[in-house]
């Protein structure tokens, strides 16, 4: 069931409806009681010119005129005498006597009205004293018919039901439909996520308009986005993981089987071996350095910052490498004029600036030129590593740093790498608020640098 909409729908109506019902009651008394008091008002008024006709030019024939202009179905007229004894009276006077005895007895000494109650009464009535002389006094007393007044109400109670009745109908539709329109969305937006949450991401939801509806919507279609691509990259990677296992592993049953073989001199058994001693050394690394990235993904590990001088740190670690670039007839320069501290994990800041030291060997031709500089810029330590070897391509530089990457695999393997040292060397950088560019033209060197 559509709840929400239904919830809406009954809140709105409610009130509305509330709101309305009240209206129309304050309207409908105002109105009755404006023509009762209009009514009312005309009564006093012709009763009032009557007496002051009567008054100004007293006679049979003036009484008589006054009788006359009365005649009609809804209202009356009477002119008594001081006692209350009836001088004339238009017709229909048999209903009307018994109400004479209102006037009969009291002294009305103005105008007033005499029976007000125009619900159940079958007339209002309205009294006016005249005098002409002291032994010529006595009333002009008017009568209403209320039935008209009565039809008037019963009228405008009808108008007010079918008016109540329609907009209750209208606003209910009106609301049905509202409801629906703005709980659509938020149905679609529900079952995507279901969707989402067994598992299924390819959800997608319409553009919707700029408000906070769009946002959600736009957020979840985001998410779900973020969650496609993540599953896919988690595809790529677990199958470039298992190849990358599977290549050391093929090599070490392979030529274990074949150092198995009783033929085989002692010299030969010996290379085989150290083959496969090599290609598990690549395997212990690969999953050491797999083990890093997760730690490192699941935010597990810790940088512990501290304060030291850059340059004897440097200087440690250019001796610990400088021998396997003269393996290779590589040149090394430290360059670091000034010694100044800097804020970083040591431990950490040692495998990145090794990693990149290896990268910059690995990709350099023989005899070539490396170098490792270091300065401080704008409160930022800035360590700089060059290097004038193979070069990355334009397109590749940005991809690099992905786990398991490697621009030319074939060639990479050859290198010995993995493709996982750039991703680690990111991490770490990242988890120091630091950041890291590379600079590169294919064939003429790169230069990583990194400021933390
Ligand atoms: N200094 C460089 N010059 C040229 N290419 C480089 C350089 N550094 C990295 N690359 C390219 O970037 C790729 C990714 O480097 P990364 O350090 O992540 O992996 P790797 O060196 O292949 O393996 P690993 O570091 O895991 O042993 C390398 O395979 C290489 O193609
Ligand atoms: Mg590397």
């Amino acid at each position: 069931m559509n709840r929400i909409s239904t919830k809406l729908t009954l809140c709105f109506f409610l009130v509305v409806l509330f709101l309305e019902v009240i209206l129309m009651f304050y309207l409908h008394q105002n109105m009755m009681h404006t023509r009762v008091q209009e009514e009312f008002d005309r009564l006093m008024t012709n009763g009032k010119n009557h007496r002051d006709v009567l008054v100004e030019n007293y006679s049979e024939l003036t009484i008589h005129h006054i009788v006359m202009m009365e005649k009609n179905e809804n209202r009356n007229v009477i002119i008594t005498d001081k006692d209350g004894n009836i001088i004339d009276h238009s017709e229909h006077i048999k209903l009307l006597e018994d109400k004479l005895l209102i006037v009969n007895g009291q002294k009305i000494e103005m105008d007033e009205i005499i029976i007000d109650d125009w619900k159940n009464s079958p007339y209002i009535a309205s009294a006016h004293p005249y005098e002409i002389d002291e032994n010529t006094t006595g009333y002009v007393v008017m009568f209403q018919n209320t039935s008209v007044l009565q039809q008037m109400v019963k009228n405008m109670n009808l108008h007010f039901a079918i008016a109540g009745a329609t907009s209750v109908i209208v606003l209910f539709i009106v609301y049905a439909i509202l409801s629906k329109i703005i709980t659509k969305p938020l149905i679609r937006m529900r079952d995507a996520t279901e969707q989402i949450s067994k598992g299924d991401f390819d959800v997608s939801l319409p553009q919707l308009s700029n408000d906070e509806l769009g946002e959600l919507s736009h957020s979840i279609q985001t998410l779900a986005n973020d969650l496609n691509r993540m599953k896919s990259e988690r595809n790529e990677f677990l199958a470039s993981v298992a190849h990358e296992l599977s290549t050391p592993l093929t090599y070490i049953i392979g030529y274990s089987k074949v150092a198995m073989r009783d033929e085989l001199d002692k010299q030969e058994r010996e290379k085989y071996l150290a083959i496969i001693a090599e290609e598990s050394n690549r395997l212990k690394v690969l999953v050491k350095n797999l083990l890093d990235l997760a730690k490192m993904d699941e935010n597990s590990f810790t940088v512990t910052k501290e304060r030291f001088p850059i340059k004897p740190f440097l200087e440690k670690l250019y001796s610990l490498v400088v021998p396997s670039y003269e393996l290779k007839n590589i040149r090394l320069t430290l360059e670091c004029k000034n010694d100044f501290e800097v804020e970083a994990d040591p431990t950490r800041l040692e495998q990145i600036i090794l990693n990149l030291l290896d990268n910059a060997l690995k990709y350099s031709k023989e005899n070539g030129q490396v170098i490792l500089q270091a300065f401080q810029n704008e409160h930022k330590t800035i360590i700089k590593v060059i290097d004038a070897g193979i070069g990355i391509a334009q397109e590749e530089a940005n991809r690099i740093f992905e786990k398991l990457y490697r621009v030319e695999k074939s060639r990479s393997r050859e290198f010995g790498g993995s493709g996982l040292g750039l991703a680690i060397v990111k991490e770490l950088v990242d988890a120091h608020d630091g950041t890291i560019h590379v600079e590169s033209e294919l064939g003429k060197g790169s230069t990583f640098t990194i400021s933390i």
